[in-house]
């Protein structure tokens, strides 16, 4: 892998295939409203993207800032997002409005670190914001990140052991700027082209730079552990 021309590459790739998400901004555009990349993590984080855009649209018409949604009535905020399922993180959502409200005077904070100390925010989401929302350098890792990048490299070792090197491996192909697009171009080719299954080798930005594609064996990575 050539380090240096993954996120270039990739980033040109964005720009011409670039899903249209109610919550990004278009590629090179101003950075969108810290408070949608923020709901849109949280919901997406167990959820698909088809699954929450309706949910996506129905919070940000009833609750168009952080501040009002930080005065909703829990009830009203569960009730909102019922279907979603997995309901600790509305409970966080909620939790997280308030102290955003409370602690930092209704604005996110920018910094990766004060991100991760909100409740309900992993290190995933902190970095994810971080990069989305605030244009800062931050590692995003998220499932598809981890196929990709264990393509790139042929890391084989199995998760979650194989997690410290993928990481590391992210770090080193993470751009100074731009990485929310970098991050969200990652979302965006793991989940059309780097497909888990039959990835469409033939159509990626990344195939010259690929480990697994130039050992012709992308489909053995991600590598299971053994029961
Ligand atoms: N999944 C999680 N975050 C996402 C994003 N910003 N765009 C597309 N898919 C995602």
């Amino acid at each position: 892998v050539d380090r240096a021309n993954v996120a270039p590459k990739l980033l040109h790739w964005y720009d011409r295939h670039h899903r249209t998400l109610p919550w990004r901004a278009a590629p090179g555009e101003a950075a969108p409203d810290p408070y949608r990349v923020w709901l849109s993590e949280v919901m997406l984080q167990q959820t698909t993207v088809a699954a929450v855009k309706s949910y996506f649209a129905a919070f940000t018409t009833r609750w168009p800032t952080v501040e009002a949604l930080a005065a909703a009535p829990d009830a009203e905020v569960m009730s909102a997002w019922a279907g979603l399922g997995y309901y600790a993180r509305a409970r966080n959502l909620i939790a997280c409005a308030r102290a955003v409200v409370d602690e930092h005077g209704g604005r996110f904070p920018s910094e990766e670190a004060e991100l991760r100390a909100l409740p309900g925010l992993g290190a995933y989401t902190a970095a994810a914001i971080a990069a989305i929302a605030f244009g800062q350098r931050a590692v995003v890792v998220d499932a598809n990140v981890e196929r990709i990048v264990e393509r790139l490299f042929a890391i084989a070792e199995p998760l979650p052991k194989g997690r410290t090197a993928i990481y590391a491996a992210t770090a080193s192909i993470t751009p100074d700027d731009h990485a929310g697009d970098f991050a969200q171009a990652m979302m965006d080719l793991g989940s059309s082209l780097c497909a888990p299954r039959k990835p469409a080798c033939a159509l990626c930005p990344l195939s010259e730079e690929c480990a697994a594609f130039r050992a012709g064996e992308p489909e053995r990575y991600p590598v299971k552990a053994a029961k």
